[in-house]
């Protein structure tokens, strides 16, 4: 998977976000793959996105554009899996009923609100002002998250959690999890952002 680094034209959303620390969040929001390549196709207005998946490993995430909004793809581990059933009691809507039609396609409406229980497909924009949540995937006690932490994402901007679902947390400013976009597999490996089926 080639490297393509993320200029400026691509940080709309930021600007559009009016948060000075949604800088800071996209900064650290692909450490491990830098992956913004949407194809020509995608580069018009609503084109949906092909991205292979095929490098993605365990625990890593990408990041592509669509309809200038950051969609992250995290594979999660088998560990990040089984803690997602624990949470529910701590989360606003763990079940994805708020707002479904905007938020959770019904593919997704399930405890990984995603179509491959490894694989979230999500657009990174926090629901509360619009900041880029950071990617905080250890777990454990540290600054701004609880010492019970399981990993997730933390908006820098006023402190809202979401689990590695992009459930929020309750009692947090964000009001709903963050959107999952349409979107379908067109093989084991090959997503399509933007688009519930294949034509
Ligand atoms: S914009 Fe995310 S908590 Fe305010």
């Amino acid at each position: 998977m080639s490297e393509t680094p993320i200029d400026s034209s691509k940080r709309t959303w930021l600007i559009a976000s009016g948060c000075a620390g949604a800088v800071g969040g996209v900064a650290t929001a692909v450490p491990f793959v830098s992956t913004f390549q949407p194809s020509e196709k995608a580069k018009a207005a609503g084109a949906a996105v092909e991205v292979d998946i095929s490098g993605l490993k365990p625990g890593e995430k990408i990041t592509v554009e669509w309809r200038g909004k950051p969609v992250w793809i995290v594979k999660r581990t088998p560990e990040q899996l089984a803690e997602l059933p624990k949470l529910d009691s701590q989360l606003a809507d763990p079940q994805s009923k708020r707002n479904p039609a905007e938020l959770t396609p019904e593919y997704a409406r399930n405890e990984w609100r995603s179509i491959k229980p490894e694989v979230l497909v999500a657009v990174g924009i926090c629901s509360h002002l619009g900041c880029s949540p950071s990617d905080k995937f250890t777990p454990g006690a540290q600054p701004s998250l609880p010492d019970d932490w399981k990993g997730g994402f933390l908006c820098p901007c006023h402190g809202s959690t979401f689990d590695m679902a992009g459930r929020v947390f309750k009692n947090k400013p964000a009001p709903d999890n963050l959107e999952v976009p349409p979107h379908t597999y067109l093989s084991e490996t090959k997503l399509l952002i933007g688009e519930d089926k294949t034509a």
